[in-house]
């Protein structure tokens, strides 16, 4: 298996146009999925509110979840450059909070960098955890946690005062010292734009092709969560299907005794008589 990728080779493959793999993973099998498929990156994010635990949006996530969650990964992909998604609330107060939770990720789940959410308006939470030591990931555009004031889960940047908005916070997040920028449901032609103009990789999440990588969000591309499907996702698998297939064939085995068979129980060591002995004790 190869190395674990480092910042410094994200940033060579920017400049060779090789483009980077990015999947979300929220537990150990998915995450040693993506290790074996060879996945250059994982991201934990806080979308695991809605793929895993069932929310209807990233808000109820909390701190211990995103650490529990970051934790299983590690353990399930140890070779993989893998991204920790603060979740609502744990870098919106102050940049004091912002890095002592950043800093959790690194501690106590082992993660590679920290992910977080906004443009301008972070950028002093930015620049507070990049001079902890830390890689940052910027991430604009459609923004979950802000969906509210966003007015939903909705493309942005699609005019020009909306976009010349995006490219200031791209700046910005690059001037605050982020390594890296994700970009979520924006136009093609603003991602070429910004990938070409920031130094950083550019990454997007239903922003179209021309950047340095794609993202993609594994309960979607595995056919796993059903709630609702974004136009961006490509569906590689129906594994929902799958399993309710083979749930409904195990129910039909057992209400007609086909399961389990002899190839699935232990033998007895001794004789069938010694153990009707033995049961008669009982009686
Ligand atoms: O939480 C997440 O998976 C994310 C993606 C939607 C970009 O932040």
């Amino acid at each position: 298996m190869a190395r674990k990728k480092s910042i410094l080779d994200l940033h060579k493959m920017k400049k060779t146009g090789e483009k980077v793999t990015w999947i979300t993973a929220y537990d150990f099998p998915m995450a040693s999925f993506a290790e074996e498929a060879g996945m250059d990156m994982i991201l934990v994010g806080d979308s695991l509110g809605m793929v895993t635990l069932g929310y209807d949006g990233t808000i109820p996530v909390t701190m211990e979840d995103c650490i529990s969650h970051c934790q299983a990964v590690r353990r399930g992909a140890p070779k993989t450059f893998t991204v920790g998604d603060m979740p609502f609330g744990s870098y919106q107060t102050t940049d004091a909070d912002a890095v002592a939770n950043a800093c959790r990720f690194l501690k106590e789940a082992n993660m590679d960098a920290i992910k977080l959410e906004g443009g301008i308006r972070v950028a002093s939470k930015i620049r507070a955890i990049t001079d902890a030591g830390i890689v940052v990931i910027g991430h604009i555009g459609l923004t979950p946690q802000s969906a509210g004031q966003l007015g939903g889960f909705k493309a942005q940047g699609l005019h020009v005062d909306s976009a010349r908005k995006l490219i200031e916070d791209a700046i910005a997040i690059e001037e605050a010292g982020a390594l890296i920028l994700l970009l979520e449901a924006v136009p093609p032609e603003l991602t070429e734009f910004i990938a070409n103009k920031l130094s950083i990789p550019v990454y997007s999440i239903g922003a179209g092709e021309p950047c340095d990588g794609q993202l993609i969000i594994c309960g979607d591309m595995l056919g796993m969560f059903q709630a609702f499907t974004p136009k961006f996702v490509k569906k590689y698998a129906n594994v929902a299907e799958v399993m309710i297939n083979a749930m409904k064939e195990y129910i039909t085995d057992v209400k007609e005794s086909k399961f389990p068979e002899d190839k699935h129980v232990y033998h007895i060591k001794d004789s069938k008589e010694d153990f009707e002995k033995m049961f008669a004790e009982f009686k």
